[in-house]
């Protein structure tokens, strides 16, 4: 019998997921100290993932259940024969449970006695509520989304003092990218800070290849974000940026991405950019064309923006087919004084990578690191200081390449050895 698009993704996801994949050190990773903890608990933390049917969060219960297997996950979504067939490939510890978070009724039976809410039932643009935030800290239930829209993630801050009061930790926007890079841009910062000079300069370059093996949900934040206001044009200040070994040199463009706003707020940067590229090229003239051309108002619309998507989705699905999904994040750090430091992640499968991010996230929370209050990933309370480099140690497993604090000449792909230790 020939299994479905999802089953097939879920083979994939779960054949590179599994411990025989890993090399040795990360093998040694997975009895981590949350899951002794969890283990050690009597009645083992409670994890509900919304969105559990989609990419980011059917990644996410597939890293925890492989990452975690005392978890207790319950894969929260409104497609029951989908979530069927998650629980398939998923440990005993799992169970389906239908929510529709516009329906607060459903969600909040969904919340009550949990220990953590994941929430990835995108997308979060031009979304009026923060529904499953308010339940959450009603029923006084740790949360985490992973937002990618800086109208969400600000409206979520809106409720921090709710949160506090209530003695709920939460974090908005933690997933890979916004997420994962916060708390490397973070990093960064504290490094240099704490050994010269004043943050001056912070960009985020993205590179995905093809859609990144994205969702529908995905393809529709894509191009609602090209409908956002920027200073400048979304989808210009085209840039040449070295993602260096396995990705190379690639043109990344500005999107209005939450991490922009939170970094220059929390980590004091004045001048802080995010862009983003994909490849083949003719995607990214689709989608310089699209913010220039749509008609005002278009790309602001959730239900136009589905139609065009709609329109699109095959055609991304067959060049994704041979574009592969490889994913680079790279964050560049200078200060006033001229030092220039860089971070890297580069994995070779987006929708595997996202999960295990979002799992870093989850693994941290419950181990005590957030709190109370709603955070960004890189405020100290969102992630405590001296959580963050076990964090990025879990979310960098099975990268190609992961680099932090380095200089941009020892990370870029080419560079050239004169001798005597000198390169050009
Ligand atoms: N921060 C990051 O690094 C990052 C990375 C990737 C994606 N994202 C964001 O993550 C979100 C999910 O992306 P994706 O690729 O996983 O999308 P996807 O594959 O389309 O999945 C979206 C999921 O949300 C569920 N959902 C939507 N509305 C719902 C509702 N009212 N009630 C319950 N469930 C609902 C869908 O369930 P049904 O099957 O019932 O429709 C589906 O399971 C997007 O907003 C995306 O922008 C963030």
């Amino acid at each position: 019998m020939s299994s479905s698009p999802l089953q097939q993704q879920v083979h994939e996801l779960h054949a590179l997921l599994s411990p025989k994949f890993l090399t040795p050190p990360q093998c040694r990773r997975l009895s981590s100290p949350i899951c002794a903890a969890a283990s050690a608990h009597p009645s083992n933390a409670k994890v509900l993932i919304l969105g559990a049917t989609g990419r980011v969060g059917g990644s996410t219960a597939l890293a925890l259940s492989r990452l975690c297997p005392d978890l207790k996950l319950f894969l929260a979504g409104r497609n029951r024969t989908r979530g069927e067939q998650l629980l398939r490939q998923i440990n005993e510890n799992a169970e389906f449970i239908h929510v529709d978070i516009d329906n607060m009724t459903s969600l909040e039976k969904a919340i009550d006695g949990k220990d953590i809410v994941v929430h990835a039932a995108g997308p979060f643009q031009r979304k009026e509520h923060c529904n499953v935030l308010e339940s959450a800290i009603s029923s006084k239930v740790a949360y985490v989304d992973v937002c990618d829209d800086q109208e969400y993630s600000q409206r979520t801050k809106g409720l921090h003092d709710k949160a506090k009061a209530a003695n709920v930790p939460a974090i908005t926007t933690a997933g890979i990218y916004p997420g994962v890079s916060n708390v490397m841009a973070a990093e960064l910062v504290r490094l240099a800070k704490a050994d010269e000079g004043e943050p001056e300069f912070l960009r985020f370059s993205y590179f995905t290849a093809g859609s990144g093996g994205a969702g529908p949900t995905i393809l529709s934040t894509s191009f609602l974000l090209l409908g956002e206001k920027l200073l400048l044009k979304p989808y210009s200040g085209r840039l040449e940026i070295d993602f260096g070994k396995g990705v190379g040199r690639r043109s990344v463009y500005l999107l209005n991405l939450p991490e922009v706003a939170s970094a220059h707020e929390v980590l004091g940067v004045p001048s802080v950019s995010a862009r983003f590229g994909t490849e083949p090229m003719f995607w990214n003239w689709a989608m310089g064309a699209v913010a220039s051309l749509a008609p005002p108002g278009f790309l602001k619309d959730r239900a136009k923006v589905e139609k065009l998507v709609g329109f699109a989705n095959p055609l991304v699905r067959a060049v994704d087919g041979f574009v592969g999904e490889h994913v680079s994040m790279r964050v560049d750090f200078e200060t006033t004084t001229g030092k220039k430091s860089v971070g890297l992640f580069t994995h070779k499968k987006l929708s595997v990578c996202v999960g295990v991010a979002v799992s870093a996230f989850v693994r941290a929370m419950l181990e005590g690191s957030t709190q109370p209050g709603v955070w960004y990933p890189e405020e100290p309370e969102g992630i405590a200081i001296e959580a963050r480099e076990i964090l990025l140690e879990r979310a960098a497993e099975g990268t190609l390449n992961f680099v932090m604090n380095k200089s941009p000449w020892m990370i870029e792909q080419d560079p050239k050895r004169l001798g005597l230790g000198i390169y050009a």
